[in-house]
């Protein structure tokens, strides 16, 4: 079956849809974007997804390319017409097309991609649990703003692909993890606190964050919203991450360290089940 993706307000086969060379996006990674998973064909936290979006594009002072409401109904025939049960939409909007030039262009219209694909979660790695590496965070000062440039995170996503690992944590110069190159990172104290990085300029606050934080309220977890160095995470005795497209994945050893016993621990594999759950129910 041959893919379907929206670009400014056009289905075309996915091998055909284009932006312009001179697209902002292309040339300044001037565009921001969201990725929400699809579950049973149910978008999954749309409306968050849609609120951070408003977010990020106030941030970087871009419209709005059509209005919310717009954008659902694309989702769900971008979702039908490319027949997506379990999967992603793709978002993106950039500020569009224009002579090169730094200043914002006083006439561009953002242009708008979606596209929507079948993936899951890999069942081993859910199940078994991941290794993380490491390295210094060199991102700009404001990855809370969900913006297409990623080349930090492709780099040190690249060095845990060649390490052999799942995902590759950052550490600031203080010593602190902030997040992973694609997904948020967790540790359980031995005290069986759960600990996650508080929202900032620092990280991206993720949806899935969002979500695992209310289900672990409702279970009557002890939350603790904080930095938390590396070293801390070494001696921790549980690990996991976050994302729209891993959902939640234990962490059983991070650089050469084993956590806890080397195996996904019981609050994490808890909060796995309880998030599955909440996915399956909508
Ligand atoms: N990444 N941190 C970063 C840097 C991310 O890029 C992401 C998501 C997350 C988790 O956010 P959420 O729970 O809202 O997916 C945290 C998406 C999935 C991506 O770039 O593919």
């Amino acid at each position: 079956m041959s893919r379907i993706a929206y670009v400014n307000g056009q289905y075309v086969p996915h091998n055909d849809a284009a932006v312009h060379i001179e697209d902002r996006g292309y040339q300044f990674a001037d565009g921001v974007y969201e990725v929400i998973a699809v579950v049973g064909g149910q978008l999954v936290d749309e409306e968050p997804h849609l609120k951070r979006l408003g977010y990020s594009l106030d941030e970087i002072e871009i419209e709005w390319p059509v209005p919310p409401a717009a954008l659902k109904a694309i989702f769900r025939e971008i979702v039908r017409r490319n027949r997506v049960n379990d999967g992603i939409v793709y978002l993106q909007v950039s500020r569009g097309q224009a002579y090169r030039d730094h200043a914002f262009p006083q006439d561009a219209t953002p242009a708008l991609v979606i596209t929507a694909r079948s993936q899951a979660p890999k069942i081993a790695v859910r199940q078994e649990g991941v290794r993380v590496i490491t390295t210094p965070d060199e991102r700009w000062k404001r990855v809370d703003i969900k913006t297409v440039g990623l080349l930090p995170n492709v780099l040190a996503k690249q060095l845990a692909v060649r390490a052999g690992a799942y995902e590759c944590w950052m550490v600031d110069v203080q010593g602190h993890v902030t997040e992973g190159t694609a997904t948020n990172a967790w540790i359980v104290s031995d005290q069986k606190e759960l600990i996650t990085r508080q929202p900032s300029h620092s990280i991206l606050n993720g949806i899935t964050r969002q979500t695992v934080l209310e289900i672990a309220q409702s279970a009557n977890y002890r939350i603790v919203e904080r930095s938390f160095s590396l070293q801390e995470a070494l001696e921790a005795s549980e690990a996991f991450l976050t994302s729209t497209t891993s959902w939640v994945v234990p962490i059983i050893q991070i650089d050469d360290t084993r956590i806890g016993e080397g195996a996904p621990g019981e609050l994490t594999r808890h909060l796995q089940a309880q998030y599955d759950a909440y996915t399956a129910a909508l």
